[in-house]
């Protein structure tokens, strides 16, 4: 009887696995992040350049509306100094009113303002990419992720895998390419390997040499790619170093425990034997 019922598990689960990666046609790579692993962080130099991507390339179509100015300069990070960051939001014009007339009017940025967003509303949005909308990206990195099978994840739960995003989105900035023979597409659909449906509206927003790297790393559409990547982990996720710290410290704290719960517990009982 218990055989049979082990039988029907084992059969049953591998029979999801296989379904699973039938479906699975789509494969995402994954990549080298400095801040995967229970001690990762953030690479501060990575989350500046992924910055200027961001700022360059991608917030011409994507807004960023829970991220504020102030948060370029708070620990774990980006590392810009207080100075900087004040500098980068008055690089932007902020929407703001009305003044004493019922005028709205525009204004330099100051550092507790959001990033504003490259269209007034989401109509506005959607008219320019043929009823598509550019996804806010503030937490877009942990919006998407990337699948994996039964056995993948539960060894995702050891291996601590948490950057499903950044590998994802990762993939989706490298993965434009021709479409395969029989496959149509309109004016203002692109071809993508990893896009859900393959066909997207985002045209491919990179090439080589766009943004200026001033530290000397290469100014590569799959640099680009990472070094943006990275910066919406952060934007997503920014406290991981403080949660992954802490939760070092907290299993540091119940082993500790544990062992002194183990060791009062045999003095108490002592006697009794
Ligand atoms: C010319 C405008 C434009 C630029 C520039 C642009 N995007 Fe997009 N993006 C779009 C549109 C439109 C969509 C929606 C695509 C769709 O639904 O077919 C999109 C979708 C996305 C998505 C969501 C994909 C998904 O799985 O739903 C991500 C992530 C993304 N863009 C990231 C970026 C990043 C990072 C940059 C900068 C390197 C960037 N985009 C630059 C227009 C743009």
């Amino acid at each position: 009887m218990r055989k049979t019922a082990l039988l029907i598990a084992a059969a049953a689960l591998l029979g999801s696995v296989s379904a699973q990666a039938a479906e699975q046609a789509i494969h995402i790579d994954r990549q080298p992040w400095s801040f995967a692993g229970p001690f990762g962080t953030y690479d501060r130099a990575q989350l500046q350049r992924g910055y200027r991507v961001y700022k360059e390339v991608c917030s011409t179509c994507h807004s960023m509306k829970l991220v504020a100015f102030r948060n370029l300069a708070q620990p774990g990070g980006p590392g810009f100094t207080e100075a900087q960051a004040k500098t980068v939001a008055a690089e932007y014009k902020i929407n703001d009113g009305p003044n004493d007339k019922g005028e709205m009017f525009e204004r330099a940025g100051r550092v507790t303002d959001y990033f504003p967003s490259p269209d007034p509303n989401e109509q506005a949005a959607r008219a320019r990419f043929n009823g598509s909308l550019p996804p806010d990206l503030s937490v877009i990195a942990k919006a998407r992720g990337v699948e994996s099978g039964v056995l993948r994840g539960i060894l995702n739960m050891f291996t601590q895998y948490q950057e499903g995003g950044p590998d994802y989105i990762y993939a989706y900035l490298t993965g434009y390419g021709k479409p395969p023979a029989g496959e149509e597409l309109t004016p203002t659909q692109h071809w993508n390997s990893v896009f859900p449906g393959h066909k997207t509206q985002m045209p491919p927003p990179l090439t080589d040499g766009q943004v200026e790297y001033t530290d000397g790393t290469p100014a590569t559409v799959s640099q680009y790619a990472r070094d943006v990547s990275a910066f919406l982990m952060w934007a997503a996720e920014p406290h991981l170093e403080a949660r992954k710290r802490i939760g070092f410290q907290v299993m540091i704290f119940l082993i500790v425990l544990a062992g002194l719960a183990y060791y009062t517990k045999k003095k108490v009982w002592a006697d009794l034997h």
